[in-house]
């Protein structure tokens, strides 16, 4: 995603340190080390990271697979005082998580609504619950902003209840307790919101947020891709306030944008936006 754009911010070459918060299948990341530079790349789905490793082993030494969430990655080099010339985060799930029906993160999977990109529990189904109702609720509206978030909760809790718990059966529950006509599968709201939830999605992304300009080198440049607009504005604001209080130099005044080609080739992408802040 962005591949070109987030290439020309970081601007390979040998010597030059990068962390890539979100190592996925090694997309970025290859393209970065063709140009020489020292890669630490975190995931926090051991899957992703031995596939990463595995296309990416012909770069040893210059690229370390770094196990974890990116927030313990970024606090922990902050906290080692260890500098880099660019941090990259191409936040959300990868295709190869959505698409893999064993993972539950679709609405058409068979299988367990798990939905954790580590692959650990509680996941989604122990989360729905634990959560109950009002809690379901109040996540659908937050992270989802679920037209009927009571009717959706009380949906997917009986659902869990009652033992249907795959990702097929819980979005036959969500459209049949929101009948008419919608226009994308009415369930993908509340999939998303339980995803955000279940991952804490943006709780990492503050506390990435909270400490990345602390491990920016002079003039380094952290790189954020974002795929909602909750994501986006908490990048926007603290990119923003970090501007104003000197921990930052500059900041993106506009989102970057995948351009008409990418979009037409790559549908997922037309949600993407590219935000970036330099230090001193
Ligand atoms: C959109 S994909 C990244 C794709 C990658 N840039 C590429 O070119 O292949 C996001 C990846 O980041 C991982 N991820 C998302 N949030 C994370 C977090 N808080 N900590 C660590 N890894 C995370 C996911 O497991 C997923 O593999």
């Amino acid at each position: 995603m962005l591949v070109r754009e987030v290439e020309a911010l970081v601007a390979p070459a040998p010597g030059r340190r990068v962390l890539d918060c979100t190592l996925g299948l090694g997309g970025h990341a290859e393209r970065i080390l063709a140009g020489g530079c020292d890669l630490i790349g975190v995931d926090r789905d051991p899957a992703a990271l031995a596939r990463a490793a595995d296309r990416l082993a012909g770069h040893a030494p210059r690229f370390t697979p770094w196990p974890g969430t990116f927030a313990d990655a970024v606090e922990d080099h902050a906290a080692r005082g260890v500098r880099f010339d660019a941090v990259l985060a191409d936040l959300g799930v990868s295709s190869m998580q959505l698409d893999d029906a064993a993972r539950g993160f679709s609405i058409r999977s068979p299988e367990r609504a798990a939905m954790t990109m580590s692959g650990e529990r509680p996941d989604a189904v122990d989360f729905i619950a634990a959560a109950g109702e009002a809690g379901i609720a109040d996540i659908l509206v937050r992270y989802g902003e679920e037209h009927r978030p009571r009717a959706v909760a009380r949906a997917l809790c009986r659902a869990v209840a009652e033992g249907r718990t795959s990702g097929a059966e819980l979005a036959e529950a969500v459209r049949r307790a929101i009948p008419g006509r919608h226009p994308r599968h009415p369930a993908m709201r509340a999939f998303q919101a339980l995803r955000i939830a279940v991952n804490d999605e943006l709780g990492q992304l503050e506390r990435l947020l909270d400490r990345v300009a602390d491990i920016l080198a002079p003039g380094g440049v952290a790189i954020l891709i974002s795929f909602h607009s909750l994501e986006d504005r908490l990048v926007k604001h603290r990119f923003r306030d970090q501007v104003a209080a000197g921990r930052l130099a500059a900041a993106a005044r506009k989102p970057v944008l995948p351009d008409d080609e990418e979009q037409a080739g790559n549908p997922r992408s037309t949600s993407a936006k590219l935000r970036w802040g330099r230090a001193p």
